[in-house]
């Protein structure tokens, strides 16, 4: 599907109104380019290569500040994503508690390691450091989901889940 960043969005005067006027240029330009990111990312859940040169060319920004740009946010992806994004984490009260073996049950299930996407594309296997409920130790995110508490029988439903 082709993301269409509407004419307004990249009219980098009306998007910023009055507050335009203490901006220089070349700020307007970046962020704009930070919004036009977010979209591109929302309709494919990574950053095409194809779609920043586009942003390159409209918004006459040099490809590699383009990259630069996106690379210093860790929440903007170069590659494709799978359709659920599960997350282990790994923070000290989860690695007491076997999140190691989580991560390696999850490896093992979908051929992947961490940072990786299985081949089929139904998941990206992340971990992180701490998601803030240490108390339900081990947790794992599936998607926007938090799932506490992880046990065998967990860890197989959050495969069935993404098997669908
Ligand atoms: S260490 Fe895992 S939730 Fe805090």
């Amino acid at each position: 599907m082709e993301v269409k960043l509407k004419t307004e969005e990249l009219d980098i005067e009306g998007h910023y109104g009055e507050i335009g006027e203490v901006l220089s240029g070349e700020q307007k330009k970046r962020g704009l380019l930070i919004h036009a990111f977010q979209q591109i990312q929302k309709e494919y859940n990574y950053l095409p290569e194809d779609k920043l040169e586009g942003l390159s060319e409209k918004l006459n920004i040099p490809l590699a500040d383009v990259y630069s740009t996106a690379s210093f946010y860790k929440h903007f992806y170069f590659k494709p994503r799978g359709k659920n994004i599960v997350c282990v984490c790994m923070g000290t009260a989860c690695h007491v508690r076997g999140a190691s073996k989580v991560l390696h049950e999850l490896e093992e299930e979908f051929g992947v390691k961490e940072g990786e996407t299985s081949p089929d594309m139904s998941m990206t296997l992340e971990t992180v450091g701490c998601v803030g409920c240490c108390g339900l130790a081990p947790v794992v995110t599936v998607n926007e989901e938090v799932v506490g508490e992880v046990s065998q029988g967990k860890i197989n439903e959050i495969i069935n889940t993404i098997k669908k």
